[in-house]
């Protein structure tokens, strides 16, 4: 069977092409390496002795999708590709609509255009906004806070109009929770260009000394210890997850959560980290940070019941797997 993967190069997606050559998938990526670089090719077949064929390309110039397709005669679509930074989004926001909606919708015409007619697209929790109760459930309402959240939003309304349009299609959209860790290899991981915006690369950076101090974004809120909680995910069980929603014999559209199940605080995972990577992580605490809400974890039983998904990975892991890739690349 023949993959498309879009932003393969990328954090999630090159996890997931080292699953999908693990089960002997064939598989093509394109990406355009806007937030990912080239040499995750080499890392890639490094671990897996498998070779993928890559298109450097951009999403958004159609006629160069279209060429493609016509070439490949891909069986599936993963769709990783797209912006993802909240707070760039904010300022910048036309630059999210423009390169998540064009690049959606391009795909799903190429789909149409030479018959393919499986998609798992990569959505995320941001589109439940603040969340009226915990656990989240898939049919929880749906609100945004930001435009690259509006952007997963508008493209799940796009999925279900076009699947309504065209039944014989399978689309999932997989919403996952916050994806943490790294490969066991120590070769592929988060590397976010510039300051990190999210907990678990910002921490890595104080452990190492790249940066002076976490500051951690509130202590009132109403949790365990009075800081965020979130449901961190290992990448690799997220990967997983893409494999499953492919084999899944169900067809139709259908939406799962990916997440542990599990909330975590910012206290905890800091002090997870401490204990398992035996270092010390400066900390401060300052004031909420814009946006953000107090609890936010999934329900997985549909995804457990439905696809067979279950979490390998441990908070433990995870903290070990991401400062293990740290530590391997010179670049942090
Ligand atoms: P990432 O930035 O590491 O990977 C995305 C890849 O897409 C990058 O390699 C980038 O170069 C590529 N890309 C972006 N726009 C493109 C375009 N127009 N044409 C071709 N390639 C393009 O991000 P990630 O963390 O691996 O996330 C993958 C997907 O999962 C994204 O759609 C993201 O919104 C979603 N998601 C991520 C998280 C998270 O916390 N990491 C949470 C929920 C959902
Ligand atoms: N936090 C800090 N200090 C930091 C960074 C984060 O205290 O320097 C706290 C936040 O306040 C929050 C928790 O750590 O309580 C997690 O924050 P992240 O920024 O890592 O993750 P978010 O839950 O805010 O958001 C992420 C992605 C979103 C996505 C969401 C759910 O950035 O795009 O996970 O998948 F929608």
């Amino acid at each position: 069977m023949k993959i498309l993967v879009t932003g393969g190069c990328g954090y999630i997606g090159s996890h997931t092409v080292v699953k999908l050559l693990e089960e002997k998938f064939e598989v093509v990526i394109i990406d355009n390496l806007v937030n990912s670089k080239r040499e995750v090719l080499e890392k890639i077949k490094k671990i897996t002795g498998s070779d993928v064929t890559f298109y450097q390309e951009d999403l958004c110039n159609l006629d160069a999708l279209k060429n493609i397709f016509k070439k490949e005669k891909f069986d599936a679509v993963i769709h990783f590709a797209g912006l993802k930074a909240v707070g760039e989004s904010v300022q910048i926001p036309l630059k999210y609509y423009q390169n998540n909606l064009i690049s959606t919708m391009n795909l799903l015409s190429c789909m149409q255009e030479y018959g393919v007619k499986k998609l798992v697209f990569s959505s995320s929790a941001t589109v439940y906004g603040n969340p009226k109760s915990l656990p989240i459930k898939e049919d929880f309402p749906l609100q945004t806070t930001n435009p690259y959240g509006t952007t997963k939003l508008m493209i799940e309304q796009i999925l279900k109009d076009v699947y309504q349009a065209n039944p014989d299609l399978d689309i999932t959209i997989l919403r996952y929770f916050n994806p943490i860790g790294a490969h066991k290899s120590g070769l592929l991981g988060e590397d976010p260009n510039g300051i990190p915006n999210n907990l678990m690369p910002y921490v890595v950076r104080v452990a190492m000394g790249t940066l002076p101090v976490l500051s951690i974004f509130g202590s009132d809120y109403n949790t365990i210890d009075g800081t965020g909680v979130r449901d961190y995910i290992h990448v690799l069980d997220l990967a997983k997850g893409h494999l499953l929603a492919l084999k899944n014999p169900k067809s139709g559209l259908k939406i799962y959560n990916l997440g542990t199940g599990k909330g975590t605080s910012v206290l905890e995972l800091v002090n997870m980290f401490e204990k398992v990577n035996q270092v010390k992580v400066n900390k401060k605490f300052t004031a909420r940070r814009d946006g953000d809400i107090d609890a936010c974890y999934a329900s997985n039983e549909k995804a457990m019941k439905e696809l067979g998904f279950k979490c390998e990975y441990t908070l433990e892991d995870m903290c070990k797997d991401s400062y293990n890739y740290a530590k391997n690349n010179i670049n942090l």
